[in-house]
């Protein structure tokens, strides 16, 4: 990649991170995500809030109309944002197809850690999503962690990339915050997650520091499959099995979302944050396998 090149795609990502998003036209972001990923396509973390005003039950049409949404409690949204699309069945589902090694190792890595966690769960979806939510809360914080640090070894830009990734932590951390006021999880199942963060971050932490492409593409698989257990959970909400109480004020507030939602209304913005995730991962992976690290293409900053 010429100096060029190089030069423009670090400072349209400076900017994304400097001009405020409303004042900031992404159009030109998006041509140029459309060429720097593998399959040329990587459309899913291009705002598009008109979208999200028809997909999502009441959800603002504009940035205007978010900035005056008033919160319960104290004062006017800001800070957090809200998935904008893949709300629908119709456009959250995708997956991508293991084509080499790598991509396989990471494909029945997640396939097996899927078969104790269903046999442990089976239909209890609101514990199985805090034990989810527990272990999706690690790997941005930890991939992020480990490019602040290089960036400031190397004395170089990240690309956005730190602040994507600790963005992703802090989403899947209030995934995590929402569930519990729902639920209490029993002894043992604390005991679970206390066991499984063990294990599991530093299992990530050295996974990143071998192969941040197979680190991301396991991820990638991982939030294929919270896509799936959501879907199945939504199903759940549908036919009754599981009880469609009120929103709780925690999700109202960091969603922004009507004051009458109810849980179903929160899965579903949750679900689309893990179609985010998943698009994120797999889009971090196939930068890595062109060959170029991530601060050469621009991240996906904002969304949340
Ligand atoms: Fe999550
Ligand atoms: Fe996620």
């Amino acid at each position: 990649m010429s100096s060029c090149r190089t030069a423009a795609i670090l400072s349209r990502s400076f900017l994304r991170q400097t001009v405020p998003c409303s004042l900031f036209s992404l159009t030109s972001i998006s041509r140029t995500a459309a060429t720097e990923t593998s399959a040329g396509l990587f459309p899913v973390w291009i705002r598009n809030l008109s979208t999200s005003a028809s997909s999502t039950a009441g959800l603002p049409k504009d940035k205007t109309e978010e900035k005056q949404t008033v919160l319960p409690g104290n004062g006017i949204a800001s800070g957090h944002g809200r998935p904008t699309h893949q709300t629908s069945p119709s456009t959250v589902k995708k997956h991508h197809n293991p084509v080499n090694f790598t991509d396989k190792f990471a494909y029945w890595t997640v396939q097996a850690l899927k078969v104790p966690t269903h046999l442990f769960f089976q239909r209890r979806h609101m514990c199985h999503a805090v034990l989810l939510e527990t272990v999706a809360a690690v790997p941005g914080m930890v991939g992020g962690m480990l490019l602040h640090c290089k960036s400031l070894r190397r004395f170089e830009q990240s690309g956005g990339w730190i602040k994507a990734l600790l963005e992703e932590a802090e989403n899947e951390r209030m995934h995590l915050m929402t569930f519990i006021e729902l639920t209490n999880p029993k002894w043992y199942e604390r005991a679970l997650v206390f066991a499984v963060q063990g294990v599991f971050f530093n299992a990530y932490f050295l996974a990143y520091l071998a192969s941040p492409k197979l680190a991301h593409r396991i991820v990638g698989y991982l939030e294929e499959e919270a896509v799936i257990s959501y879907t199945e959970f939504l199903k759940d909400l549908d036919n009754g099995t599981v009880e469609n109480v009120p929103a709780p004020a925690i999700a109202i507030d960091y969603w922004r979302m009507p004051q009458n939602s109810t849980l179903r209304d929160v899965v579903i913005v949750i679900r689309a944050d893990e179609a985010h995730h998943r698009d994120l991962n797999h889009y971090a992976s196939d930068i890595q396998f062109q060959g170029r690290e991530l601060k050469d293409a621009p991240a996906p900053i904002g969304y949340h």
